[in-house]
């Protein structure tokens, strides 16, 4: 049987200030690797979170899940915590880590896999700049569909 798989995105926003900046590098190098980047007082991004969810819809709603259901948990787990935050100061998700757009884009999937159950996490997607924008996918996640059990 061919199950006939749907993507559903949403948008989301925040506003964070970060600082790139490893305590493992001199200011020489953290200057030379992360520019503007590693300034002391750190700077600010609007920005956009696009997570979709897949799954076979629903034989019944006609959807893959209930997007306030989603919306919850990213608020819950992303915004809430991160927005008007200055990521490597205040956020406890980023102690230890350097607030890249990379690092961001994971640290998104790994919070969100483990909260959504009958829907397949299926990419993050994060714009930092009108020009750039980081992406994560995995093929075998172990959030996995569970059929007709939304309602
Ligand atoms: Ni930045």
């Amino acid at each position: 049987m061919i199950q006939k798989f749907v993507y559903l995105t949403r948008v989301y926003y925040f506003s964070a200030a970060h600082r790139l900046h490893s305590p493992k590098f001199s200011e020489e190098e953290n200057r030379r690797i992360f520019g503007n980047c590693s300034n002391f007082k750190g700077h600010g991004h609007n920005y956009i979170l696009e997570v979709t969810v897949s799954g076979v819809p629903n034989s019944l709603t006609g959807m893959v899940c209930f997007y306030r259901d989603l919306d919850k948990i990213v608020e819950e787990k992303i915004i809430v915590p991160w927005d008007h935050r200055h990521l490597d100061e205040e956020v406890e998700d980023f102690k230890g880590k350097l607030s890249t757009g990379e690092v961001i884009v994971r640290l998104v999937w790994d919070k969100l896999c483990i909260c959504l159950e009958g829907v397949k996490l299926s990419k993050i997607k994060l714009w930092e700049t009108s020009t750039s924008f980081f992406e994560y996918q995995e093929s075998a996640s172990k959030t996995m569909l569970k059929l007709d059990n939304l309602i």
